[in-house]
Parts: C-alpha cells; sequence; structure tokens
C-alpha cells in the first residue's frame, strides 16, 4: 500500500477512496491525527458548578472534563490506572470522586489517586498514590467558554493552531445573537449537495427553503469558500454589501422577527464591518465543525472504527432571548437534524450509501474527483474595504467549488506523513495551493 500521504493528491484534485475505507490508514489516523491534533471536548458551560463533569472523546478514547473543587478544568483519559476499566460511565454527573467500579480505587475529580481498598493490608502501604493518578493531556485550552485540548505536548498553542481562522471560529463563539461567552464535509465546503435535501426544500423546511430565518440576508451577498490548507480548517460564508438592509425575518412570526433584528442592529453597532460576514458551516481540523448561525450549533465527528463515525450535536441557544424564541429554535433544531429530524438524514443516506459503495476491491481502484474549482482561489481578499484571510474563493456565480476540501485533506496528508510538530508547525506550506 502506498504511503497515505501518497493517496492524497491536492494538486490534481484525486484522493484516494482507501484513506476513507482502509483498516490501517484508519488506525494509522489515529496516532497521527487524534493523538496529536487539537481537539473540542466540550463546553465550560456543561460543567458550571465544582464537582460536575461531562464524559466527551478524542479520537476513540473517552475522556472526563471535570470542574475540580476548586473550580479548575481538567481532561483525563477515562481509564483506571490499575487495570484500565473505565472509571465513569456516567454521560455527565456531579462527584467529588470517581470510583472505579473494579477493584474500587477512587480518584478525586482533580484526577489524584486518593482511595485504594486494602491499601495497608494487601499494598502494605508501598504503592506511591502520587504517581498513580488519571492521565491528564499535556495541554488544555478555554477559548472563550470552548475546551480544547491535545495529547501532544509539544503541539503549538491552540491561538497557533488556529492562526487567522479565529476570525471565521469567532463568528460562532462572539455570538451572533447576542449571547455570552458563547457532518465532515459537507460541514467544510460541500454547496454543491443541495439535490440532496430538495424533499425538505420543497416543503419550504430545507437549507435553502422559505422557512429560515435567513431568507432576503443573502441578497446581493457574495458566496465565499475559505480556505486554510496550511492548517486545514475551511468554511463557506456569504459576504453582504455593505448597504444590506436589515431583513424581515419570520414575518409570521412578529416576536422572533423583532428579536432577529434587534440582534442584527447590537452586531451592527459593535463590530464595524464584520456584521457583513453570514458565517456558513465551518471545520477546524480535524473533526470540529460548526454552524454559526440558525441552526446555531457545534457537530464533532468521533472516530468509531473504521466504517464508523459517531457525531455529536451541540445546538445554541441565546441565554437571554425571550422563551417563544428559544421554544421555536428548539423545534427548529429537532426538525432539523434530531433523531427524527428531516433534513440531516438527508446527508446520512449519502454517507452511508458512499461508504459502502466504495469499499469494494474494485470501488477502491478508483480516486475520488474534487477538482471542482482548481487553482480558482486567491490568497488576499478585500471587499469594499474589509480583507479577509485564508485561500478565498467566489462561488457566487459558480456556486460550489472543492477548494476546502483539498485543503483539509492535503493537511491531513500532511498529519499522516510527519514525525512530529517540528514540520507540521510550518504554517507556509499549503498556502499558496486551491
Ligand atoms: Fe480500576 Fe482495578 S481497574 S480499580
Ligand atoms: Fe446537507
Amino acid at each position: 500500500m502506498a504511503s497515505p500521504a501518497k493517496l492524497v493528491n491536492a494538486d490534481t484534485g484525486l484522493i484516494s477512496r482507501e484513506i476513507f475505507v482502509n483498516q490501517d490508514i484508519y488506525h494509522q489516523e489515529q496516532e497521527q491525527v487524534f493523538a496529536r491534533a487539537w481537539l473540542f471536548v466540550g463546553h465550560e458551560a456543561q460543567v458550571p458548578k465544582p464537582g460536575d463533569y461531562f464524559v466527551s472523546s478524542m479520537g476513540e478514547e473517552s475522556v472526563i472534563l471535570s470542574r475540580d473543587r476548586e473550580g479548575w478544568l481538567h481532561v483525563f483519559l477515562n481509564s483506571c490506572m490499575h487495570r484500565g476499566m473505565k472509571v465513569c460511565r456516567y454521560d455527565e454527573g456531579n462527584t467529588p470522586v470517581f470510583t472505579c467500579p473494579y477493584h474500587g480505587w477512587s480518584y478525586a475529580n482533580d484526577g489524584k489517586l486518593v482511595g485504594v481498598p486494602y491499601f495497608k493490608d494487601a499494598y502494605h502501604q508501598e504503592l506511591d498514590k502520587s504517581k498513580w493518578g488519571l492521565i491528564e493531556v499535556p495541554q488544555m485550552f478555554n477559548y472563550k467558554g470552548s475546551i480544547w485540548a491535545t495529547w501532544d505536548d509539544s503541539a503549538p498553542p491552540f491561538l497557533d493552531y488556529i492562526g487567522e481562522f479565529k476570525l471565521y471560529l469567532d463568528l460562532l463563539m462572539d455570538s451572533w445573537d447576542g449571547a455570552e461567552g458563547g457532518h465532515r464535509e459537507n460541514f467544510i465546503g460541500d454547496r454543491y449537495h443541495n439535490i440532496s435535501h430538495r424533499s425538505v426544500d420543497l416543503v419550504g423546511i430545507g437549507p435553502s427553503g422559505t422557512g429560515r430565518r435567513d431568507q432576503g440576508e443573502r441578497a446581493g451577498a457574495r458566496l465565499l469558500d475559505v480556505s486554510f490548507p496550511e492548517r486545514g480548517h475551511g468554511t463557506v460564508m456569504a459576504l453582504r454589501p455593505t448597504d444590506a438592509p436589515i431583513p424581515q425575518a419570520y414575518q409570521d412570526l412578529p416576536i422572533l422577527s423583532e428579536y432577529f433584528r434587534h440582534c442584527e442592529e447590537e452586531r451592527k453597532q459593535k463590530d464595524g464591518q464584520l456584521w457583513r460576514m453570514l458565517g456558513g458551516p465551518g471545520t477546524v481540523f480535524p473533526n470540529m465543525s460548526y454552524l454559526p448561525r440558525q441552526p446555531r450549533s457545534i457537530a464533532v465527528w468521533h472516530p468509531r472504527g473504521v466504517n464508523q463515525t459517531e457525531v455529536w450535536r451541540w445546538f445554541m441557544v441565546d441565554a437571554h432571548a425571550p422563551q417563544e424564541v428559544k421554544d421555536y429554535l428548539r423545534h427548529y433544531y429537532i426538525r432539523y437534524s434530531g433523531p427524527g429530524g428531516l433534513t440531516e438524514q438527508d446527508d446520512m443516506e449519502n454517507w452511508n450509501y458512499a461508504h459502502s459503495a466504495s469499499s469494494g476491491v474494485v470501488a477502491r481502484r478508483h480516486a475520488y474527483n474534487y477538482e471542482m474549482g482548481l487553482g480558482h482561489g486567491t490568497p488576499a481578499y478585500e471587499n469594499d474595504g474589509l480583507k479577509l484571510p485564508g485561500l478565498i474563493l467566489d462561488t457566487t456565480e459558480a456556486r460550489a467549488a472543492e477548494q476546502n476540501q483539498r485543503g483539509f485533506y492535503r493537511r491531513w496528508a500532511e498529519f499522516m506523513d510527519a514525525d512530529g510538530w517540528g514540520s507540521l508547525a510550518n504554517w507556509q506550506n499549503g498556502n499558496s495551493h486551491g
């Protein structure tokens, strides 16, 4: 088998199916990508009080996001140091100690081993408890309430990892609707797949249907694909003209319409030119995706074996929004992507079939085509005095491009080939490519 990096040719837009279905590549990816990159773990709002915890994942591994009794946050590997039992089998809760269900070792919420059955008799008090606390991530970062961590102590600081992509991530974190603090490829730039959602569009509740609040918001806007191939991140967005009026959303629901109008006005006052950016789906390499606008949400793609991905969604609602707005958004989210939802289920259907139809020995011989818009990106985009970082491809007329996907897989290939962060932190690598 060729080295994984050779299976990705971002310059020609050809990407081997092997990288999606091959077992060996999957295992290498756990080591090369997931044990190295910064990963999204959760939000501090999930663990507001001392003793609160939330069980998340980093790659295939279960981790505990814990707030200790002093109020400090920690991320621990959810595996007992004695024989590896999953120390915490709940999804979330509050506890002063995590007691292992197997033989009863217990760990305080700051990770320290504090209790060992028969410590006196069986261990003769010779076990050095200070050496057997839970494994903690070497680096963790709280970015505007979102908690990120990496298993690699040589990884660059989180803000370097994000780089200028921060501007786009802030569309989510700084929140559109006045909140405080705060499906992989389709989330980085697949504007091409709207046909998948035609049925929900036809009844007016799909991504381009009339049941959405952003009707009219995009009038006269430029549609942009933004890629950071040297980092792997990417997003799509709409850039409104400087004189764009505030649209009337939800005219049939005055309270909603009024609320969003108010938010939009506040935003316009607050951030000069940035209100013109209507963020679309984006992805922070390798597995955190987000939608900064309704349905405002975070999606994390957890690997669960070569043929399985588990997707977690967090939906975000402004804590200060009127109850009617919260109710409306909750229904919207459930309809859009809940277990009985109508829109994102279309995407899963495609991924499942695409995956199984790509796994056979013959199918695997043929690369996927990611040529769309190849070489059409521009590194220094400016529109009416607003300069935007990243490699930008204007898709207003073209309607779609695959630049962001090429950038993502280019970076993936670099991770798969690299010995460590030494060469990966050279941010110039992918800069000029489209
Ligand atoms: Fe946890 Fe033995 S595995 S106490
Ligand atoms: Fe979709």
